[in-house]
């Protein structure tokens, strides 16, 4: 079994926990994703694509080396443009909110036959909720993961309506309602990056604007 990280094997489990027609992995870089949820389940049809040329040429010598050539569509592409029809699963992890967005939105004509998004970006999460429940996604699971003195968080959405507090954007509606030990570490450390940035300006509207949001934080951590 491939090696992954625990990020990614989050990932993997997130797609693997529900039934795809077929999968797309933008920005799939070495592919070890994609080999991963094909050594757990041979019978998914994966596309794993790239908008670079030398990521791809490194994904084809991973998938060659786990004999999975025959078995995962490797393709130059930039986001979801022109995806096959079948395709009803989205992964797009290891970028910013605002690219992942950018991506959506640029070929959103092209979410009508998307059911599902799994998305793991490594900043701006109230951001990243907003903007694609607004395109008509329901946020069904949330996952914080630590690794390498990081956090990060993978969400899925499913496509359907549901209306969202901004409590709920800002700190997760899944993670909210199951608060766990990784919800207080990680939201200790926004609050102290937050508190940093306070002392660091001048400005006291938003110096009031932080104080404000540090307020919202410590609300949920007791
Ligand atoms: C940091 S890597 C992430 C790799 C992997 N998905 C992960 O989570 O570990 C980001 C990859 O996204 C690719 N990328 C960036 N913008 C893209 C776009 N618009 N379409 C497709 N791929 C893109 C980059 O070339 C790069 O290989």
């Amino acid at each position: 079994m491939i090696r992954i990280s625990k990020r990614l094997k989050t990932i993997g489990n997130f797609v693997l926990n529900k039934k795809s027609n077929k999968i797309i992995d933008v920005g799939c870089d070495h592919a070890l994703l994609d080999i991963y949820l094909l050594q757990n389940d041979n019978n998914l049809k994966i596309v794993a694509s790239d908008n670079k040329q030398k990521p791809l040429d490194n994904a084809k010598k991973n998938i060659s080396k786990y004999s999975f050539l025959n078995k995962i569509e490797v393709c130059l592409k930039d986001g979801i443009e022109n995806i096959d029809k079948e395709i009803d699963t989205v992964i797009i992890s290891g970028m910013g909110t605002e690219t992942i967005i950018e991506i959506l939105e640029k070929d959103k004509k092209e979410l009508e036959h998307i059911n599902r998004l799994i998305i793991s970006s490594n900043n701006k999460y109230p951001e990243l909720r907003k903007s694609i429940v607004s395109l008509g996604y329901m946020i069904t699971n949330e996952k914080i993961v630590f690794e390498d003195k990081k956090y990060y968080i993978i969400i899925e959405f499913i496509k359907g309506k549901k209306k969202y507090s901004n409590k709920d954007m800002y700190f997760g509606p899944i993670l909210l309602n199951n608060k766990n030990q990784l919800f207080y570490d990680y939201f200790e450390s926004i609050k102290a990056k937050k508190n940093k940035i306070k002392n660091s300006l001048i400005d006291n509207k938003k110096k009031k604007e932080i104080e404000k949001e540090v307020f919202t934080i410590e609300k949920e951590l007791i």
